[in-house]
């Protein structure tokens, strides 16, 4: 990458109308976190020095969500105040950008927009690296080599040009500027090169051009998108980059778009975990969040959902119809089967819940048997409370356990049993409630019989 400083503008002031949902648009959720934080994972990944994100509408519920991230990474938040279009955002941005280090800003400004959380790293530092390409000169017809471009742009002609602004190019092809698709005329409408939102400028240049900017458009706005126009009108260079994987430019802007995007990074999700070797039968009906781990040769079932931040060992067997949620761990070789739920628990090496279960709050050793319809029953009304079944034990179907409880090492509850109290090791519990059941007497009730 080019050596010189790089701030990242992250434009997420817009109100979402076209969502039709109460949530602010950047906030909604994609396999398990906010749009807007994988566009600052891509961001991030770049080690811009500053990072600079225009908010406006729900700009309180989107500082709380993500107020950990913006500490930690310093980001400056502005408010763009009635959002102008995204020329007037990015021209709030700079101007608070400037006034936070005391002085104008020197150096490469990428602008990304809050609503295209599939963008990678690599094709972000392409945009800015084509701002230090020797520029050909051409396009003014002088011939001299230029130090490099004024504004660069990611462009793609491979996308559904619905939404989008079109580009509009000169019979050389040389680029010559973007018009909004509400403000085309219907030739222009017919151009399937369109604008993915993505651009860098040389900071002294766009600090040139944004004073000029324009709001009579068809919306009112400022659009930042008649920036490159007038960099041209510079006599700078604009570098058109298109895009090689034009998913990664996906806007969401409607729950169609969302599910759409969705998918395309669930899609991401699965490739990364088969190529570390896990065995997804069927990705079409497997849901896996971001952040989760999965060891080798473990077998991910149809129909299983596993919600962000899940551990799971190597050859395991997880599924069919499995739903692992926060703090589900299962520990190497250990099998969760059909309608099991897990939350906050840990499953050890070897262990077993085939069947129709849940586990919640419950701590499970090595080689424990979970029966078909064993509940943990954590919660009372009010409060949730822990469970802990040692290693070797044998839970029979059907039993309850009232947390908080223990079941020992190799201890057995009966089927049906309901615990209510700690099971000693080597125990065998029945009934209910459950009682201590004694192997000696020819299965008769002996004490602790409470019956
Ligand atoms: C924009 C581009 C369009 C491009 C498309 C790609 C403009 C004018 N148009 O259209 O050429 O094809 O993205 O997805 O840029 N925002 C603000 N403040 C504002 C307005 C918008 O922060 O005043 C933010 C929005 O929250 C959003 C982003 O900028 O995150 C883009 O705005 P949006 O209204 O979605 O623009 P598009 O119509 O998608
Ligand atoms: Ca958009």
């Amino acid at each position: 990458m080019s050596d010189k400083p790089l701030a990242v503008i992250v434009l997420a002031a817009g109100k979402g109308t076209r969502t039709k949902v109460s949530t602010p648009k950047v906030l909604l959720p994609l396999c398990g976190s906010p749009m807007l934080d994988y566009v600052l994972d891509a961001a991030a990944a770049l080690e811009p020095r500053h990072t600079v994100v225009v908010l406006h509408h729900a700009k309180d519920v989107i500082e709380k969500t993500l107020g950990a991230r913006f500490e930690r990474e310093k980001t400056l938040i502005v408010d763009q105040g009635t959002p102008k279009g995204t020329g007037h955002a990015v021209r709030v941005a700079l101007a608070a950008l400037d006034e936070s280090i005391g002085a104008p800003f020197a150096g490469d400004v990428l602008v990304i927009y809050g609503d295209t959380p599939l963008i990678t790293p690599e094709t972000l530092r392409e945009l800015v690296e084509a701002l230090h390409r020797p520029a050909s000169g051409m396009q003014f017809g002088n011939g001299s080599p230029k130090a490099g471009a004024g504004a660069s742009l990611l462009v793609s002609d491979e996308m559904p040009p619905e939404g989008m602004g079109r580009i509009l190019r000169d019979e050389q092809g040389y680029f010559v500027g973007i018009r909004e698709e509400r403000d085309c005329s219907d030739d222009e409408l017919d151009l399937i090169e369109v604008n993915t939102g993505f651009c860098a400028f040389q900071s002294a240049v766009l600090r040139d051009v944004l004073p000029d900017l324009e709001s009579s458009n068809d919306q009112g706005e400022f659009y930042l998108t008649d920036a490159f126009a007038l960099v041209l009108g510079r006599e700078l260079e604009v570098e058109t980059v298109f895009a090689h994987d034009p998913d990664e430019a996906v806007g969401v802007n409607d729950l169609r778009q969302l599910s759409e995007a969705r998918w395309f990074m669930q899609e991401r999700i699965h490739d990364a975990h088969m190529t570390r070797g896990v065995i997804i039968e069927d990705p079409a009906t497997t849901v896996i969040e971001r952040d989760v781990e999965i060891g080798p040769e473990t077998h991910i079932l149809p129909f299983t959902v596993i919600r962000n931040g899940v551990r799971i060992g190597a050859h395991c067997e997880v599924g069919p119809f499995t739903h692992l949620r926060v703090g589900a761990t299962l520990e190497d070789e250990a099998e969760v089967g059909n309608f099991v739920e897990m939350k906050k628990s840990r499953l050890g090496h070897k262990s077993k819940a085939k069947h129709l279960t849940y586990l919640g709050d419950t701590t499970i050793g090595k080689r424990a048997n979970i029966g078909a319809g064993t509940i943990t029953a954590n919660y009372d009304g009010r409060h949730k409370y822990e469970t802990t079944i040692a290693d070797g034990a044998f839970i029979g179907s059907g039993t309850i356990i009232v947390a908080p409880s223990k079941v020992g090492e190799g201890a057995i509850t009966g089927a049906g049993a309901v615990v209510t109290k700690d099971v000693p090791e080597g125990e065998v519990y029945v009934g209910v409630p459950a009682r201590r059941f004694d192997k000696k007497r020819g299965g008769e009730q002996a004490e602790g019989n409470e019956g």
